[in-house]
């Protein structure tokens, strides 16, 4: 029990590290002030390039992945081991979107998210990710393929590892993904959205 709440808290404050900003401020420019104001990998890709955005990426996904796989080795015979990694994913997921250190101003969760599932169900990833690939390159917009991978998301865990406390986390991840959207899903229904192609 003391086990996985140390693990809980742990993955909080890891997923409250904010990549983007870290990875932005030798360049003199906040994220949170510039583009579309996300600390985030597609903002900073926006605002630095691509190689910036990728690291951006890797950082926010790994700080997911990280927690759940040590989790994954280390309560693994936790009788409630499944329950216990989860909770470990969200609350590394949850430190993203509400970093402690960031006033609980944070990013939209998509590429944590993805490192969570990439460890509980890899094969729900297998399936969101060409679909996110898909969905931008046939839109342009990389919201466009955040909110429809996220949204199928739980339907691939409920087919492929249909496991009560995984298919609560991936409903759960999908709709604060949806809302933390909300202002992109304002801007694409206005045609205001800015395209990935453009800069
Ligand atoms: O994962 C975030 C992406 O879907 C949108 O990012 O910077 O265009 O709001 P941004």
């Amino acid at each position: 029990m003391l086990k996985g709440l140390v693990f809980i808290i742990g993955a909080y404050l890891l997923g409250s590290v904010p990549f983007a900003i870290l990875i932005c401020k030798p360049f003199g420019i906040d994220p949170r002030k510039a583009g579309s104001g996300n600390p985030g990998a597609t903002n900073v890709a926006r605002l630095l390039g691509k190689k910036w955005g990728f690291l951006t990426l890797v950082g926010d996904l790994g700080k997911a992945l990280g927690p759940v796989a040590l989790a994954k080795y280390l309560l693994r015979t936790d009788p409630y081991y499944y329950w216990w990694l989860s909770g470990v994913g969200l609350a590394a997921f949850l430190g993203h979107l509400y970093p402690i250190y960031l006033r609980f101003r944070g990013g939209k969760g998509v590429a944590s998210a993805t490192g969570v599932l990439l460890l509980l169900c890899p094969l729900a990833v297998g399936i969101s990710l060409p679909l996110f690939i898909f969905s931008v390159a046939l839109s342009g917009y990389v919201s466009v393929g955040s909110l429809l991978a996220s949204l199928s998301a739980p339907l691939w865990v409920y087919l492929f590892c249909p496991r009560v406390p995984y298919m609560i986390l991936a409903s759960f991840m999908a709709v604060l993904i949806w809302i933390k959207h909300r202002e992109n899903i304002k801007r694409l229904l206005r045609g205001e959205e800015k395209s990935w192609r453009k800069r």
